[in-house]
């Protein structure tokens, strides 16, 4: 049957709400599409009738008719933006309106058109049971069926394909949204980790020479000859003097190469970051958990630290409550206490820094607290997102990139433990992270302060 036209299109499609650009939206300009299906010729004449002039937020109808379920489906073949179909039940044969509802939603798959049951043998489809076995969204008696009860079935039929709709097209672009973000966000770590790759190679190389005028420029030839010929002079002043002379450049020589060495060594440990970042970002940063006794482990990241807490003549001391031994990633765990210890150190200007252990269920408890400038309460939690960083003058001094917490963060969790921080603004902070045990702890033996 050919459809019959909409009997007012035109104007009020200026009335549609402003909506933001969808792949659809072009579909706001159409009339809504209702499929009329039944095979009483009077049927369709009535509906027309009755339908006329409908508009529904603004939108006018058009009208299809089909005089069986199989010119129905093919209609829908062709037409794949129908809304709503008033849909006969016998007619072809006494069931194929109910075969045309499974064709619909099993073969294909439509779950958003509106299915209105329209029959004039209620009695042989008694309502609930047709409604059990079948997925319409309405029932309607011909001989109850006024003309305002179709218009309000209508109605209701049109806001919940609209609703229904509006809801796919959003979950849809969720989606696009989403995978254009993972897309993105996978060029971006692996673009991360091919520079960082690069850049890591030629840098280590650059630590070779540095660490050599370091510890080895007394040996160099020009310097030994240097020395060899000084020496050779007769005890002078002269040659005191050129001793002195040669020393003072030795030791210029060591301290540009020192500076030289930490650049290096900072840049790298930013490099290592970022790797480190990509790995977790890429879900490909592996851990390698064994037993460690947790007091040699802290022992070596002291040696490290101790050096940056004199250098600010802060007191560094460690107390576990008990000798614990964790369950851990060794070099992870070390470069967790060298970021929060770190940290500590960076954001305190006197006063001490404490690293406590103690045992909390099957879990070792770390603390570092520190006496600095602390935290205030709104950032607590966004100290710990990527790139964020406090807006105070001792960050700013400190330099850093802000990816130190995030990383270590997600180091304890991804080995079963947790990181959280208290703080007091102008008096302190203490960051806490727990990590599993790998067995009971045994009576306590330190003494406190050094590891
Ligand atoms: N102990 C602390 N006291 C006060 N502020 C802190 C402390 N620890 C961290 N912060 C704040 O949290 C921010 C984020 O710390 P995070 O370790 O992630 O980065 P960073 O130390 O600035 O740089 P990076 O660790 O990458 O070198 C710091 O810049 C600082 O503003
Ligand atoms: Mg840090």
């Amino acid at each position: 049957m050919n459809p019959v036209p909409p009997a007012q299109p035109g104007k009020k499609l200026l009335l549609f709400k402003n909506k933001s650009p969808t792949p659809d939206a072009s579909l706001d300009a159409l009339p809504w599409q209702i499929l009329i299906v039944d095979d009483d010729q009077q049927v369709h004449h009535l509906t027309r009738e009755v339908l006329h002039g409908f508009h529904f937020e603004g939108r006018p109808l058009y009208l299809l008719y089909a005089s069986s379920a199989k010119e129905a489906q093919k209609l829908l073949l062709d037409h794949n933006n129908i809304a709503v179909i008033l849909l006969d039940v016998v007619m072809e044969s006494s069931h194929s309106g109910l075969e045309l509802v499974r064709f619909i939603r099993e073969e294909c798959d439509n779950h958003l058109l509106q299915i209105l049951l329209r029959t004039g043998q209620a009695g042989q489809f008694p309502e609930e049971s047709v409604f059990e076995q079948h997925d319409i969204n309405n029932f309607l008696e011909k001989s109850d069926l006024t003309s305002r009860r179709l218009k309000t079935a209508l109605k209701s039929a049109l806001r919940a394909y609209r609703d229904i709709q509006e809801l796919d097209q959003m979950r849809k672009q969720e989606q696009e949204l989403r995978q254009t973000a993972d897309h993105a966000n996978r060029a971006k770590s692996a673009f991360l980790n091919m520079v960082s790759h690069e850049l890591r190679t030629p840098l280590q190389g650059t630590k070779g020479p540095f660490e050599e005028f370091k510890s080895q420029f007394h040996l160099f030839i020009g310097m030994k000859k240097l020395r060899n010929q000084i020496d050779a002079l007769p005890s002078t002043p002269h040659k005191e003097s050129l001793l002195a002379a040669l020393h003072e450049l030795h030791q210029e020589v060591v301290e540009i190469a020192s500076q030289g060495l930490q650049a290096v060594e900072h840049l790298l440990g930013l490099i290592e970051d970022i790797l480190d970042f990509a790995r977790i970002e890429a879900g490909k940063l592996s851990l390698l958990p064994v037993p460690c006794p947790v007091t040699p482990l802290v022992r070596e990241v002291w040696n490290l630290i101790q050096p940056l807490a004199d250098a600010k003549t802060l007191r560094l001391s460690y107390q576990p409550e008990s000798e614990l031994t964790i369950l851990a990633d060794s070099k992870r765990c070390k470069q967790i206490l060298l970021n929060l210890l770190g940290n500590a150190i960076k954001f305190t200007a006197q006063g001490e820094i404490i690293l406590r252990v103690r045992q909390q269920e099957q879990m070792a408890l770390f603390e570092v607290a520190d006496s600095g400038c602390g935290i205030p309460a709104d950032k607590l939690e966004t100290i710990f997102h990527l790139f964020e960083q406090l807006d105070n003058s001792l960050t700013r001094r400190a330099g850093g990139t802000g990816l130190g917490l995030p990383i270590s963060r997600e180091l304890v969790n991804k080995q079963g433990g947790s990181m959280y921080v208290h703080s007091t603004l102008g008096q302190g902070s203490h960051f806490f992270f727990t990590l599993p045990l790998a067995m009971h702890s045994s009576p306590p033996t330190a003494d406190g302060h050094n590891p």
